[in-house]
């Protein structure tokens, strides 16, 4: 089967560029992609391409080229329902923050209002894909919804675990190390792997799509980041070991990189790893483990995040010590709010949590990132509900200036690890700062020794004194 028409609900991090790259390479097929919130899609539709609500680069040519022409953004969820033979459901699942599994189970409130939406619109046979992150054995819900409410429609369910990271989704997109496709293996579930395969073959070799079962595809997907994750966590221990032995972690993971099983990639020892879908990924992990009895494989996993958690608020303390034991009143200077570098995405990101430390031992701080705005930089701060909304904006300033940030601080910290920090004047930095004047690396991106010799006090992340 040869689809014609896609609809992906959900015009998020993942929904929005997956689409967008579908659509240009696909002229032949319309996509439409919609959402519930009409800003975001006011956004996707702006002429400015400034004014996209993800940042991703290559992301806007990609936009620029597709939309309009076979790509198109709305809130009409249930038109678009309506026409499209395979349907993307890309809507968020946060971890709950309420009720049985809390803290740890994935929310899927926004997934069952879909199913239930296509299953009153729907009026011909759809192949519905689910893309957002799930706990497994979400499609069997998505099923039971879909098969006890529909009018006659048939349907048929696949897992197609999104492995885009962000920052570089447009190139993972374009280049997939491989894309896998989850479904029945009845003939129908063949027919509707097919159609999905098709589509991803369009750009991407038959040997890189990859066909499963719907529970091994559900489950590649936590596992894939369970294990990316428990690299950042596993450096990250050796990283406080390397600062009090003197051992250098850079030195030590290019060691440890270099043997070919190991392999180079996610060894960077940082503030701790942040985003949508490592604790989110780890925790549904963990939770799935419990409900089965199996306390030793959960508690296994969540040592990956407990070592995180204790990376962000080692390095917290970290400043609050070196700059002699108090940081009331004092101003520090957080260089990047982002979860990593090249996105405004600022989900689980270090940054928040050493903040909110800093901000609880009443320091005053100024805050600067290239990508992400001030709204949602204060919007982060008060969901965590540590303090009120008065109380953050008091304590807290975001600048446009990362020169003007760092003026008569006491301490610069680093949390993300745009590139541009590396290019700035930090002789200029430094000048305008109080001595002595601290510089926190967390990211390991800096040359100490240069920034020494400017004059600063440094600590980097996994360096020894
Ligand atoms: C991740 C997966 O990589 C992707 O395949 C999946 O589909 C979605 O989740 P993402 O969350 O966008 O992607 O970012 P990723 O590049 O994996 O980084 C996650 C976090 O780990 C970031 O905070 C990053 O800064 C941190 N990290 C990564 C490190 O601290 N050190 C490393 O060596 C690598
Ligand atoms: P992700 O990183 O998984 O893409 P986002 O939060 O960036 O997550 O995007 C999810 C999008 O899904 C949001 O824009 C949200 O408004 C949208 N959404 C959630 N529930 C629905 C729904 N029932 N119908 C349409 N859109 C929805």
């Amino acid at each position: 089967m040869e689809v014609r028409t896609i609809c992906c609900i959900g015009a998020g991090y993942v929904g929005g560029p997956t689409m967008s790259v579908i659509a240009q390479k696909c002229p032949h097929i319309k996509v439409t992609v919609v959402d519930i919130n009409a800003r975001r899609i006011a956004a996707w539709n702006d002429e400015n391409l400034d004014n996209l609500p993800v940042y991703e680069p290559g992301l806007a040519d990609v936009v620029k080229e597709a939309r309009g022409r076979n790509l198109f953004f709305s809130t009409e969820v249930d038109k678009a329902i309506d026409e499209a033979e395979m349907i993307f459901i890309s809507v968020n699942t946060p971890t709950k923050t309420y009720g049985i599994g809390k803290g740890m189970a994935a929310d899927l409130k926004h997934i069952e209002l879909c199913a239930r939406q296509i299953a009153t619109v729907a009026r011909t046979n759809k192949i519905i894909v689910e893309k957002s992150t799930l706990p497994v054995r979400t499609a069997e819900a998505l099923r039971s919804i879909l098969d006890n409410t529909g009018n006659g429609v048939e349907y048929d369910i696949l897992s197609n675990p999104e492995f885009l990271a962000e920052g570089t989704a447009i190139e993972d997109l374009f280049n997939a190390d491989r894309v896998l496709i989850g479904g029945d293996d009845t003939p129908r579930g063949k027919r509707a792997k097919q159609a999905l395969v098709n589509i991803y073959a369009n750009w991407l070799p038959k040997d890189r799509i990859l066909t499963t079962n719907v529970w091994s595809s559900e489950l590649s997907k936590l596992t894939a980041n369970a294990y990316l994750a428990q690299r950042v966590s596993s450096i990250n221990a050796l990283s406080e070991l390397c600062e009090v032995t003197g051992a250098d972690v850079t030195e030590v993971a290019r060691a440890i990189g270099s043997d070919s099983r190991i392999g180079s990639k996610f060894l960077k020892a940082s503030v701790g790893f942040g985003g949508s879908c490592f604790q989110k990924d780890i925790l549904n992990l963990v939770y799935i483990a419990k409900s089965y009895g199996l306390n030793a494989v959960a508690d296994y996993w969540e040592q990956v995040i407990i070592m995180n958690d204790h990376q962000k608020k080692r390095f917290a303390q970290r400043i609050v010590r070196t700059l002699f034991n108090t940081v009331s009143g004092k101003k520090i200077a957080i260089m990047g709010w982002a979860f990593k570098k090249d996105t405004n995405d600022t989900r689980e990101s270090a940054a928040i949590y050493v903040t909110d430390y800093l901000l609880s031992e009443l320091a005053e701080v100024t805050i600067y990132d290239p990508k992400v705005k001030k709204e949602k930089i204060l919007a982060d701060l008060d969901y965590l509900n540590t303090r009120s909304e008065e109380e953050n904006r008091a304590l807290v300033n975001v600048v446009n200036d990362p020169y003007e940030a760092c003026e008569d601080a006491h301490a610069v910290a680093i949390l993300t690890e745009w590139d541009e920090f590396k290019t700035y004047e930090w002789e200029r930095v430094f000048k305008n700062m109080l001595k002595p004047a601290f510089l926190f690396d967390g990211r390991a991106i800096l040359d100490t020794e240069k920034l020494e010799e400017v004059g600063f006090k440094t600590y980097t992340i996994g360096k020894g004194e």
